[in-house]
């Protein structure tokens, strides 16, 4: 959405005031002091209040400049040879497009990696680990994971990647600009706290549906038919993909236990999903938590293929589909179908094909250009290489 349409929008509120004070890394009001989050400004629609932030991280623009390197520096990885983008590159709304990314160590991750734009409204991370409720804590997953490695951090070469960092001129200035008064800034708990800082940054809510929303674009009749079917009883869809980040994680959003089983699987006639990816279950060790998992914001799903926690499912045909027959027929998986412990919400979808193609055409709407073309979100080492 552009600003000034925003800003006639939201009228005399404190939106507008946010608004008129710039995007975030507008230079407009020349340098200022890094501290204490001033100089952030959020830049959300009416009615999408600032995400939660954690009081000892405030945003500010030099720390997510700074986390913005740190998230596309492969030298943050034990070996050198990747970075957090590697598997969450801008180009697919920041996910990978692989079922299973591959760590540096060679080995797939257990879960599809998910797109991180609007990860700070999120209530808990990854696919169904609701014990991690910051985004700084849920980085010691990939920094430190070993079953399977992912950045491949560890006791052993933690001193090395941070002595590799110290080393460049770069880090050292900006690490001094995002944490000042700090006599030695470049540590592993500040590293965490600016790519937290870049990810919070991450935000998309500019797609042609908001567009349309803003009343600055027509959506076409199949589109229409879709929107309309998503946030209908016939449809259900907004049951668990309603907020404004069509996910039901966002803040003013609220269910109990915000994690189901659409009956992906049946490995065994009682619901039983494989193992270790049997959702909330893995966590919490109750039979009722068997394939619940956290519903995926909708939001660039055009551009996050292949779908669903593991990546099993390849288009996004075929995961409509899937929850309009009530769950995965047949095959290896079991049939998903009768998994007793699926969500009563997937049972009362009522969709034909023409319907449910509708409704992927209302979805891809939702891809937001401006987020995955954003210089300000972009790998700055191969702008550095005339890219
Ligand atoms: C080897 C591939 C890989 C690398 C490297 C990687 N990730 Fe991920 N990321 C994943 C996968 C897979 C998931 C899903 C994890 C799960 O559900 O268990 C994920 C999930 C996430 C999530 C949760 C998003 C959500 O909506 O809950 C965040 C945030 C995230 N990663 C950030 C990072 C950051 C920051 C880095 C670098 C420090 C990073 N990732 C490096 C693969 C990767
Ligand atoms: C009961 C809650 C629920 C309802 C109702 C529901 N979904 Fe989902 N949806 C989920 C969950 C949970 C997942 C992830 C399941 C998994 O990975 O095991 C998901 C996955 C998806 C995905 C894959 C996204 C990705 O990034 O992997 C799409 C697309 C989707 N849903 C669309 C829809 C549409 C369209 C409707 C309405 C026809 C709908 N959903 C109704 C809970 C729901």
């Amino acid at each position: 959405m552009k600003r000034s349409a925003l800003r006639a929008l939201a009228g005399g509120g404190l939106l507008s005031a946010l608004l008129a004070a710039g995007l975030p890394g507008d230079d407009a009001g020349g340098r200022q002091p890094a501290a204490a989050g001033a100089d952030w400004q959020w830049q959300l629609p009416p009615g999408v209040a600032p995400p939660p932030v954690p009081a000892d991280n405030p945003m500010s623009r030099a720390k997510f400049e700074l986390g913005r390197y740190l998230f596309y520096d492969k030298r943050l990885s034990g070996n050198g040879d990747i970075s957090c983008a590697s598997c969450h590159p801008q180009a697919r709304a920041f996910s990978d497009g692989v079922a299973l990314s591959i760590g540096a160590e060679g080995e797939r991750a257990l879960r599809n990696a998910q797109p991180l734009a609007n990860a700070a409204w999120r209530r808990s991370y990854t696919w169904a680990n609701y014990s991690l409720t910051t985004l700084e804590r849920q980085m010691d997953g990939p920094l430190f994971r070993t079953d399977p490695v992912e950045m491949g951090i560890n006791d052993g070469n933690l001193s090395t990647v941070l002595a590799r960092l110290a080393a460049d001129p770069h880090y050292q200035r900006e690490f001094a600009r995002a944490f000042p008064g700090q006599p030695r800034p470049l540590t592993l708990e500040n590293i965490v706290k600016a790519i937290a800082s870049f990810e919070r940054g991450i935000v998309s809510f500019d797609s042609r549906y908001d567009r349309y929303r803003a009343g600055q674009t027509e959506l076409s009749a199949a589109e229409s038919r879709g929107l309309r079917l998503f946030r209908s009883e016939q449809g259900q869809c907004y049951r668990c993909h309603g907020s404004a980040d069509f996910d039901d994680q966002m803040a003013g959003f609220s269910r109990d236990l915000p994690f189901h089983n659409i009956g992906l699987y049946n490995l065994d006639g009682k619901g039983g999903y494989p193992f270790p990816n049997r959702g909330a279950l893995e966590l919490s060790g109750k039979a009722a938590d068997m394939g619940r998992f956290r519903s995926p914001s909708l939001r660039n799903v055009a551009l996050t293929a292949p779908y669903m926690h593991d990546g099993s499912v390849a288009t996004l045909e075929d995961a409509v589909r899937i929850h309009a027959e009530h769950g995965r027929r047949g095959g290896k998986a079991g049939d998903g179908r009768l998994n007793p412990w699926k969500d009563a919400a997937i049972d009362r979808i009522r969709l034909n094909r023409r319907e449910q193609a509708d409704i992927v055409a209302f979805l891809k709407t939702l891809s937001d250009d401006k987020l995955i073309h954003n210089p300000r979100l972009a790998d700055p080492f191969a702008a550095k290489h005339g890219k």
